[in-house]
């Protein structure tokens, strides 16, 4: 593709497929990926490590800075790492996911997170970006962006699905209910809500299969930016 800057975002629920559908739209284009629910995640692990509150948005803004956080954009998918250790596997189990949704309503930790998010973007300006509000706070101004979403049921029986072939004991009712719970929060909290970006293109992934909301994304993003993808 082009060497330009391109930005693209995909926002959503949480179990929508936001992540494999970043990395194999990426992967098609020839961008970087950037999860950045990977970043709330590792806050969260730091919180629960060092008995942080959860909600003490200011204490969780100090941690977020005193550590470097950051990807090791050697690994395929970029790996979440605290300095150097890798937390890639240990921040997607069931404890670090039940204390994401306080931690991500700080607005004082989601300002350095924010940061640290557009700094990527500096370093690695052709970005696919997914998350809660990469097109509605982080980049209003990206070149394409998407809304993801699916009927609650399917999102917890595909994260059901993750898990187990992660390895990971699948309790669904428990998984169903963190989705939930995890929405509510995301969608009414102050700092931030997930909402549907004025001027997004929304994708419901209910009926579709991973590569189908891949395909309809590189569309769109071939008709908005009028680009030839090297890749596609
Ligand atoms: O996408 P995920 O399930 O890994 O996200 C973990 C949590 O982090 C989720 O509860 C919402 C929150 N989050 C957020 O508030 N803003 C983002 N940009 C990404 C995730």
């Amino acid at each position: 593709m082009a060497s330009s800057s391109c930005i693209i975002t995909i926002d959503g629920p949480a179990g929508t497929g936001k992540s494999s559908v970043a990395r194999l739209l990426s992967q098609r284009l020839g961008m970087d990926c950037l999860d950045t629910g990977s970043l709330y995640r590792a806050v969260s692990l730091l919180a629960l490590e060092s008995g942080t509150d959860p909600e003490d948005g200011p204490a969780l803004a100090i941690l977020a800075r005193e550590v470097n956080l950051h990807f090791d954009w050697s690994q395929d998918p970029p790996a979440m790492q605290i300095g150097d250790r890798d937390v890639s596997s240990r921040i997607r189990d069931l404890d670090v996911s039940t204390m994401v949704s306080p931690v991500a309503s700080q607005p004082e930790l989601r300002a350095v997170l924010n940061e640290a998010q557009r700094m990527v973007a500096q370093r690695r300006p052709r970005l696919v970006t997914e998350g809660r509000d990469q097109g509605s706070v982080v980049f209003p101004d990206a070149d394409v962006r998407f809304f993801l979403d699916a009927d609650e049921e399917v999102r917890a029986q595909r994260r059901s699905l993750q898990m187990s072939r992660g390895g990971a004991k699948v309790d669904k009712d428990a998984i169903r209910s963190d989705i939930r719970r995890r929405d509510k929060s995301d969608r009414s909290r102050q700092a931030a809500p997930l909402v549907q970006p004025e001027g997004s293109i929304l994708i419901d992934s209910t009926s579709l299969t991973l590569d189908e909301v891949v395909d309809r994304m590189a569309e769109e993003i071939d008709r908005i930016t009028g680009r030839v993808w090297e890749n596609s």
